[in-house]
Order: structure tokens, then C-alpha cells, then sequence
């Protein structure tokens, strides 16, 4: 795991202030920090602090303003498909698609590029335990589900790395628990690297093998930390000591950056 599969220096962003009198504002101020290959790593840090912002700017949705992000793959071929996979918020699946066609998408949009690989999805289907689903529409499955098939769409097309804003966000305590526990079966079976969004303490600590922690005004690092927790991880990791005393320590961490 020593590799870095993205190397994040120096990024900065500043959005100009919209009006003439509107002051700049600095949104993210130097991160730096790497991802290595199979790696499970977290951004927490309170609202507002640019972790939507530098997913973006990770995935080249959005530009920086100053700095560099480095990509690695050795794999030549797999150069001219996206290197991510991106699952938000919302699932924000196509309503009048079913969830397999909904899956298959990102083959259409780069159709010149990648023939879809229906075995490879199916297989993920079962993966996310959607099989018996693939021909329900989004307004037949519950969120949960519909955040599954968004998952399996990220990784329909094989990327080397998932970014994950927020993606159980929306959703119940319970299901987001069973869906914490399901995300670490598929990043086992399929070892993709995850970048993974959050502002809840005990989600990062649970799923991450390393956190990078924000804080804000500007937007920065305050802290890259290994969780030592052994894998696999369950229920029970969640009653450990040493769950706890990380969950306490970036609580701390978080409320004397503010
Ligand atoms: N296009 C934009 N123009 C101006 N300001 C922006 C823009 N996008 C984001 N910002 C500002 O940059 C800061 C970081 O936003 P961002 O959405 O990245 O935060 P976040 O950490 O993802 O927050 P949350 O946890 O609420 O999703 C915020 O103060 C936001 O208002
Ligand atoms: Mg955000």
C-alpha cells in the first residue's frame, strides 16, 4: 500500500467575490496530503470547511486556484476512462430508467470509449445485494437502495478510485449503519481506494484506515490520522476503547478548531 494513487499539493481555492465591493474568499488554503492504493481515507470536518470543494477539485470538476493534484495509474489502457467514481447526497438516479439502465449510464456518456460490461454489473448488483432489483425504477426502491444502485453505477466502469460525498448523509441511522457495513464488503471484494465524505465523527472512525481532518476559515488540514483498529470491523467495534477514545479525540480536535 505504499504507492499513492492521488497526491494532493498545495491545492488552494478562492472564489472571487461576485460583486465588485464582495471580498474573495478563501476556501481552501495549502492541503496536501496522499491516498494510497486501497486505502480507505476520510475528510471530516465541519460544514463549510471545502470538502465538496476538493473532491471537485480532486476530480477536475472544478479548477484550483493554486497547487496540484496528481494522479497515478500504471495501467496505460485504463488511461482514457475516469479515473473516479462519484456518489453524492442523492443518488440522483434518471426517474424514468430502470436501476440496471441507471447503472449502465456512464457507458452511454462514453460510449466511443468503454463497452458496457454487463457481467461486471450484475456482479455488483449482487454485490450491493440489489439482486432481484435490476428492473425496478428509483420510485420503487427506498433511499437506501437508490444510494446502493448509485454506488454500483460509480463503479460500473471499473474506476480506480471512489469519491463519496456524504452518501449516507440522507439517510435513517439504522440503514446508514447497515449501509457502512455493506460499503466495507464492497471496497474488500472490489480493493478500490475510497476518498469518502463526512462530517460525522463515529463514520470516519468506523470505516476509515486513515482521516484527514478539516477544519475551517479557511479550509485546511488539521490532522492526518491512522485509525489502528483491527479489520474486520462490526458492531462491537463500535463498544471498543479504542473506538471511543478516537471518537473523543477528534471531538476535541474539532470543537477547539472552531
Ligand atoms: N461556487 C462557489 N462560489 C462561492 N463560494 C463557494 C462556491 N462553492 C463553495 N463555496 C464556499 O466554499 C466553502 C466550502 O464549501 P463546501 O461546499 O466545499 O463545504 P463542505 O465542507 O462540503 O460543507 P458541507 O459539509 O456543508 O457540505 C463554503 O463556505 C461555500 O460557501
Ligand atoms: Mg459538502
Amino acid at each position: 500500500m505504499n504507492e499513492p494513487v492521488v497526491s494532493v499539493n498545495n491545492i488552494s481555492k478562492i472564489f472571487k467575490g461576485s460583486k465588485k465591493k464582495a471580498k474573495d474568499f478563501v476556501a481552501l488554503e495549502n492541503i496536501s496530503f496522499d491516498v494510497f492504493k486501497g486505502e480507505f481515507v476520510s475528510l471530516l470536518g465541519p460544514s463549510g470547511c471545502g470538502k465538496s470543494t476538493l473532491l471537485k477539485i480532486i476530480s477536475n470538476l472544478i479548477p484550483s486556484t493554486g497547487g496540484k493534484i496528481d494522479i497515478y495509474n500504471e495501467n496505460e489502457t485504463e488511461k482514457k476512462i475516469p479515473q473516479f467514481g462519484f456518489v453524492f447526497q442523492d443518488s440522483v438516479l434518471l426517474p424514468w430508467r430502470t436501476a440496471l439502465d441507471n447503472a449502465l449510464f456512464p457507458f452511454e456518456i462514453m460510449s466511443n470509449k468503454k463497452k458496457a460490461d454487463e457481467k461486471h454489473v450484475k456482479r455488483l448488483f449482487e454485490l450491493a445485494k440489489l439482486n432481484g432489483f435490476e428492473d425496478s425504477y428509483p420510485r420503487q426502491l427506498s433511499g437506501g437502495m437508490k444510494q446502493r444502485v448509485a454506488i454500483v453505477r460509480a463503479l460500473s466502469y471499473n474506476p480506480e478510485i471512489l469519491l463519496m460525498d456524504e452518501p449516507f448523509g440522507a439517510l435513517d441511522a439504522i440503514t446508514r449503519d447497515e449501509l457502512n457495513n455493506l460499503l466495507l464488503e464492497i471496497w474488500h471484494s472490489t480493493k478500490k481506494t475510497i476518498l469518502f465524505v463526512t462530517h460525522s465523527i463515529s463514520e470516519a472512525v468506523y470505516l476509515s484506515d486513515r482521516i484527514i481532518v478539516m477544519g475551517t476559515k479557511p479550509g485546511r488540514v488539521l490532522e492526518d490520522m491512522h485509525i489502528d483498529i483491527p479489520r474486520p470491523r462490526d458492531e462491537d467495534t463500535k463498544l471498543s476503547p479504542e473506538f471511543f477514545n478516537y471518537v473523543k479525540k477528534l471531538r476535541v480536535m474539532l470543537k477547539n478548531s472552531e
